[in-house]
């Protein structure tokens, strides 16, 4: 898909990846609508790019209805909204708490599968482009999904859920020209990762390969960018990584 065709919503568009990826869309000439829950920094991020925004969660099947509703012509869903919890399963503390598993796997999981359906819906009746096309999905999972550590049961089962998703729902959204893909992040410096302990960030990124860094949310734009362009580019989940596999802990 042309990049300066994209009428995009991207979730989770106040913070970190979703704000980098708003502002990258919108100077390559993309439409761009934010959705989070955080208003300030939607407010702040909106009135930067000139964008359109909604303040709601994303898993909430109403709000979401209502953030959707009057954006027909949506031709590419960024889900980045997400939140990332730490816990044992037994730990001297107790049991991980069951409605703490059940937030990560509803905003996480449920809130990309719901943005996903309500996108996908309007897609369809998407005239094609020249390549057949209709629309673009892509959703970022973590390579939680695949190396998480030690207190991440929770955020690395509902990254997997992300990743197991893609292939089914690329398979099911093939016949109207709609490509899904998945994003898999190693460590970015945004407030999500920033937020942390000095000494536990310098640890992480002691096991990335190379570049021994955080990424940037416009490197992250940048897959974003080559998977909307990448018409051959489906179904896939993508690790962008420097090569790093999380330790045990
Ligand atoms: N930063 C990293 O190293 C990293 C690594 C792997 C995966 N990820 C994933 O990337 C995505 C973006 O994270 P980030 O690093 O930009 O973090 P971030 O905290 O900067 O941004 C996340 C945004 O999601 C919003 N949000 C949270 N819950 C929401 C909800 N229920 N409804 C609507 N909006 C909600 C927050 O308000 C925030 O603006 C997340 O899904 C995260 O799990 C991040």
């Amino acid at each position: 898909m042309n990049i300066n065709k994209v009428n995009a919503v991207v979730t989770g568009g106040g913070s970190g990846l979703g704000e980098g990826t708003a502002k990258y869309l919108k100077d390559k000439g993309a439409n761009v609508f934010l959705i989070d829950l955080n208003e300030d920094n939607l407010k702040k991020v909106s009135s930067e790019i000139d964008a359109e925004y909604f303040v709601g969660d994303v898993s909430d099947p109403n709000l979401m209805s209502e953030a959707i509703a009057n954006l027909d012509n949506i031709n590419c869903l960024v889900n980045c909204a997400g939140i990332a919890v730490g816990s044992k399963v037994v730990s001297s503390r107790g049991m991980h708490d069951l409605g703490l598993f059940e937030k990560v796997l509803k905003i996480n999981l449920l809130g990309s599968f719901n943005l996903i359906r309500l996108c996908a819906d309007k897609m369809q009746h998407n005239d094609p482009d020249e390549n057949g096309e209709r629309g673009i999905i892509i959703n970022t999972a973590s390579v939680a999904a695949f190396d998480g550590q030690i207190g991440q049961a929770a955020y690395s089962a509902s990254k997997g859920g992300i990743a197991g998703m893609t292939l089914p729902i690329a398979r099911e959204l093939a016949i109207h020209g709609i490509r899904v893909n998945t994003i898999a992040p190693g460590l970015f410096g945004t407030p999500m990762l920033t937020g942390m302990p000095d000494e536990v960030q310098k640890s992480l990124i002691a096991t990335t390969l190379f570049p021994k860094r955080l990424g940037t949310s416009y490197e992250y734009a940048l897959l974003v960018e080559s998977v909307v362009t990448n018409v051959m580019l489906n179904g896939e989940t993508i690790r962008l990584d420097g090569s790093v596999r999380l330790a045990p802990k």
